[in-house]
């Protein structure tokens, strides 16, 4: 039985006094949560700050993002050990709004992802369609092609390390989730490819998230959908209570 992750994505929010308030809620109302995984993920500018308060709590820390390279002349950019030396064990790889805002390519995801592996952070690799891929019956083809690029440079084990996160790019911060039925068919396809493209018992071991307008009052239907080992939470996670919420429904 695969330990469910429930990921607080706070986006560009937060200085660090309230990113400390936040973190402390979460610590301390999340005391008797067992049998989940917390991460929080705050601005890079909060890492530090978040990291010294959850140093004795069993919630982890996560970064949004990293570069490929680990460092050089990369104006702007977070290399993967910086991040690991503030103590994040995660990172959110190839969230849709890099891709699309900031035209992050498939490629791009693929060497982030070695990049994150290579210094023992767990990537958590975002795919998910758009609403048009969607109308137009592309869902299946685009996270077919995200998917293979990003596990492109990554052996047959590596895949444990690994959360895939399922993120209709509808139904981020738009207040409309997905019905528990599409995320059904859609997680049973990631876990079908990572079957087909690194073999059986791998497969399994990934967890496989739903983020997109994850609230409190619909966590506990999107928690019981067969092969949903998790969530990953934006607006919802700026609020210790509906965050812990969230945590609770699995
Ligand atoms: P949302 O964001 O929960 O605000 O829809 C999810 C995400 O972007 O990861």
């Amino acid at each position: 039985m695969k330990v469910p992750l429930v990921v607080a994505n706070w986006k560009m929010n937060g200085t660090q006094a309230e990113a400390a308030t936040l973190a402390r809620e979460v610590v301390n109302g999340g005391g008797g949560i067992g049998g989940v995984e917390i991460v929080l993920a705050p601005p890079f500018t909060a890492l530090a700050t978040v990291s010294a308060v959850l140093r004795d709590s069993p919630i982890r820390l996560g970064a949004q993002n990293i570069h490929w390279e680990m460092s050089g002349a990369f104006t702007g950019e977070v290399g993967p050990r910086m991040v690991r030396e503030l103590g994040c064990e995660y990172v959110i790889i190839g969230h849709s709004e890099r891709r699309r805002l900031f035209h992050e390519s498939d490629q791009a995801v693929g060497k982030k992802l070695v990049a994150a592996l290579s210094v023992e952070l767990a990537p958590i690799v975002c795919v998910g369609e758009t609403l048009q891929e969607r109308q137009r019956k592309k869902t299946n083809a685009v996270i077919g092609r995200q998917l293979r690029a990003a596990l492109k440079g990554l052996g047959k084990s590596a895949i444990k390390n690994l959360a895939v996160a399922y993120e209709p790019v509808w139904a981020i911060g738009t207040g409309r989730n997905a019905t528990p039925e599409q995320v059904a068919a859609v997680h049973l396809r990631i876990r079908d490819l990572l079957r087909r493209l690194r073999g059986q018992t791998e497969a399994e071991d990934c967890r496989i998230l739903y983020g997109g307008s994850v609230r409190p009052d619909n966590a506990a239907e999107l928690a019981k959908v067969p092969n949903v080992n998790g969530f990953l939470v934006g607006g919802a996670s700026l609020k210790a209570e509906n965050f812990l919420s969230i945590a609770r429904a699995f």
